[in-house]
């Protein structure tokens, strides 16, 4: 619930666990008190007087004898008595860049408003809006802070909205989505990091007096780093210790930054990345910064996991697909790529059925006359020499067979050899006259274009309607370069990533809403936008391009720290793996693949009966698992020899799915337990070998790990828990 204090000037977001307060003092500065665990219904009016910094007492009460600088703001502006990294930065008609933005008003409402033109968390039947407008009267502009309290899911959405009420226009240079103050440093900095094929690993790091800076300058949220970041407590565990995160709703150029200043209070922000960006707000115009959602967590990382697993479930993925369990599916990119023959696809369908398969996805290669990655881009129709008989007949067949039918497109790319190119070359990202750099063979389409946006969702409309499609995986493989655009003014050129980025969510809103039956994957050669930006519009993503699964470990574990695992695409390829040449049992393959949405990419047709059989084998157990796995409670476990093993478990009221993999054998090792977490204590699980034990007993001594002399071995139970314990 939100309250106001009008005799304090404090506001109080209370969540079901979590406090949020802010002041506004006389001269209607606004102050950051907390953020942390639920307090009771106190008003905190000595935070800001008790604060003492480098032998200073600031006076709020009045203005001429206190610094900004010394006290925690909650939207810092530039230039004025506070030195430090602002939120937002303007330059006005004049050339100047200070502001002094002011409260005026401010308004409680149930419910919650959308962001134009931006994805957004969808709103609660429990969430209330706070909207602060402050004022600077110099330049005639208002500014709106934007906080959505989800009181259950006990989180918080942010975002600002500004208003150009003058007569001259005004630049915006940045303009945060969301910025808190800590009062000290002693805090460790946690984000997710990696690059193509090595998406999210979790990287930790103490903080010291430094300025640091989590970001992506490649167009997209990037491979590189997702747009995420958390402080927490230096002994903050997988179960305790206090964790404070954000996570923007966005899918281009962001900046997550941490500023530990000289008194040692850390400033911990999140928006659009400023150093690409700056934006002209005219007369009478708005502009509205992405969505950042603000997670605390009273109890370590597990907490934190399971906060936000609910609310993107609830809020943020599609509503049609958020509980519906995902189709499994065989994938024809490693199977074949190029080489696509009709009768060795049907060949690969009509194995995949009998297995168990039930959507069958036509990869890259099926369009235009693409045989290797030089050419096509943008000529969404049928190669005839691959499917002489039309792609209708095709799909007839897949059809026939059993399977559903999905299809891979790219749609935001342009090959230079494509029918597209040779009409609309100037549809291109680049800057007249420059050199357009190729990567992967490819240029990018301007969506800023509104010609270009249009178009796009013409050809895809007419694509999903004319086909019976069930599944589309929507790729992205290169990022930015020589980004400029032919439809944009000299002075719009600056705004060309953040238009791009409305382009395209208008392109994927509109085709979305479309086609609501069809189940999108979002891909950008594999994770590279895994963000919460692209799961408003597509309720499943390509972890990542990297299949091997050990690799699979690391990555699958880092974005499961945010992402529930409904959204995460995870499948069992061949070995020698194609991407590091690791050759790791079947059964490993499995246990890690089903950790999220299951599917193969290979040929299936091309394995001998045994290892058919235990492909078969594989499918049948994970029918029996999906829901738990999709649609219950995730957790990750603590392992003997957490270097060398990883463990997690998911839970639902009928049963629970313990997977174990051990990366490399090592000598004379004892053997091990696995403590489970989560079960009911008193109530009593049936263990595959038909032993009983009580789920105190499974959380206090856990289950006995396997020694094996063997590299990537891996374990899984499946616990039926008894109705009457
Ligand atoms: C990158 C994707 O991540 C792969 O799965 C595959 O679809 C290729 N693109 C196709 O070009």
């Amino acid at each position: 619930m939100i309250t106001f204090d009008a005799a304090t000037g404090i506001f109080h977001l209370q969540g079901k666990h979590t406090s949020y307060f802010m002041q506004k003092n006389e001269q209607n500065h606004l102050f950051h008190l907390y953020w942390g665990s639920r307090l009771a219904k106190r008003l905190p009016d000595y935070v800001l007087k008790e604060i003492k910094r480098a032998s200073y007492i600031a006076d709020t009460d009045h203005i001429k004898e206190y610094k900004l600088e010394r006290l925690p703001q909650e939207y810092p502006a530039f230039g004025n008595s506070d030195l430090r990294k602002p939120a937002y930065q303007l330059t006005f008609q004049n050339g100047t860049q200070i502001s002094d933005f002011r409260y005026t008003a401010h308004e409680i409402t149930k419910g919650k408003p959308g962001l134009e033109g931006l994805p957004s968390l969808r709103e609660s039947d429990d969430c209330e809006t706070l909207i602060i407008k402050l004022h600077d009267a110099y330049q005639q502009m208002d500014m709106f802070l934007f906080y959505t309290l989800y009181l259950e899911a006990d989180i918080i959405t942010r975002h600002i909205e500004l208003k150009n009420t003058g007569t001259t226009a005004v630049e915006i240079n940045q303009l945060n989505s969301a910025c808190v103050e800590l009062p000290s440093s002693d805090l460790d900095l946690m984000h997710l990091s990696g690059s193509w094929a090595r998406e999210t690993h979790i990287q930790r790091t103490p903080l010291s007096q430094l300025n640091y800076r989590v970001e992506s300058t490649r167009g997209s949220s990037s491979h590189e780093h997702n747009p995420f970041i958390a402080l927490m407590d230096k002994e903050a565990t997988e179960t305790a210790g206090s964790v404070y995160s954000m996570n923007l709703v966005y899918s281009g150029n962001f900046e997550a930054t941490v500023d530990v200043e000289m008194q040692d209070a850390v400033r911990m922000q999140i928006g659009i990345n400023s150093s690409l960006f700056d934006w002209q707000l005219q007369p009478g115009k708005s502009f509205v910064s992405p969505e950042a959602v603000l997670v605390y967590s009273q109890h370590g990382l597990q907490e934190l996991t399971h906060k936000y697993h609910r609310a993107y479930q609830n809020y943020l993925l599609p509503p049609k697909f958020a509980q519906q369990e995902r189709p499994i599916l065989v994938n024809s990119w490693e199977a074949c790529y190029f080489d696509l023959q009709e009768e060795a696809l049907l060949e690969l369908a009509r194995s995949s059925k009998e297995l168990g398969v039930e959507l069958f996805v036509l990869d890259d290669g099926w369009f235009g006359h693409r045989d290797d990655t030089s050419s096509s881009l943008g000529d969404w129709f049928v190669d005839r020499q691959k499917f002489p008989q039309g792609l209708e007949h095709f799909i007839a067949q897949i059809k026939q067979i059993g399977l559903d039918f999905g299809i891979w497109v790219e749609p935001e790319m342009i090959s230079e050899d494509s029918e597209l190119y040779r009409q609309h070359s100037d549809w291109c990202v680049e800057v007249p006259g420059r050199l357009k750099s190729y990567s992967r063979g490819q240029f990018v389409l301007d969506l800023t274009n509104p010609a270009v946006q249009d178009y796009l969702i013409e050809t895809l409309s007419e694509l999903f309607q004319r086909y019976d499609i069930d599944y589309v995986k929507w790729d992205m493989n290169r990022s930015m370069t020589e980004a400029g655009s032919n439809a944009l003014t000299s002075s719009q050129q600056k705004e060309f990533y953040h238009r791009y980025m409305l382009g395209l969510y208008r392109v994927l809103a509109k085709v979305t809403e479309e086609f609501p039956e069809i189940l999108f994957e979002n891909c950008a050669g594999g994770g590279g936008r895994f963000d919460p930006g692209m799961m408003y519009y597509m309720p499943q993503t390509w972890t990542s391009d990297d299949t091997d699964a050990i690799e699979r470990l690391a990555i699958q574990e880092g974005t499961s720290l945010i992402y529930p695992t409904i959204s995460m695409g995870a499948h069992v390829s061949q070995v020698p793996n194609h991407q590091i040449g690791r050759v790791t049992p079947l059964n490993t393959r499995g246990v890690v693949a089903m950790q999220g949405n299951f599917g193969y990419e290979m040929d299936l047709s091309a394995l001998g009966s045994a290892e058919k059989q235990k492909i078969k084998d594989q499918i049948d157990q994970f029918k029996l698992i999906r829901s738990t796995v999709q649609l219950g409670k995730f957790y990750r476990l603590a392992v003997p020899n957490k270097e060398n093993a990883k463990a997690w478990l998911f839970i639902d009221e009928q049963q629970v799915v313990i997977s174990y993999v051990q990366i490399h054998a090592k000598p004379n090792s004892p053997s091990k337990r696995l403590r489970l977490i989560g079960l009911e204590p008193e109530a009593l699980y049936q263990l595959p070998t038909g032993e009983k034990r009580y789920g105190d007993e499974l959380m206090a001594f856990g289950l006995a790990i396997d020694t094996v002399k063997e590299d990537f071995y891996s374990q899984q139970w499946v616990l039926k828990k008894e109705e009457d314990a």
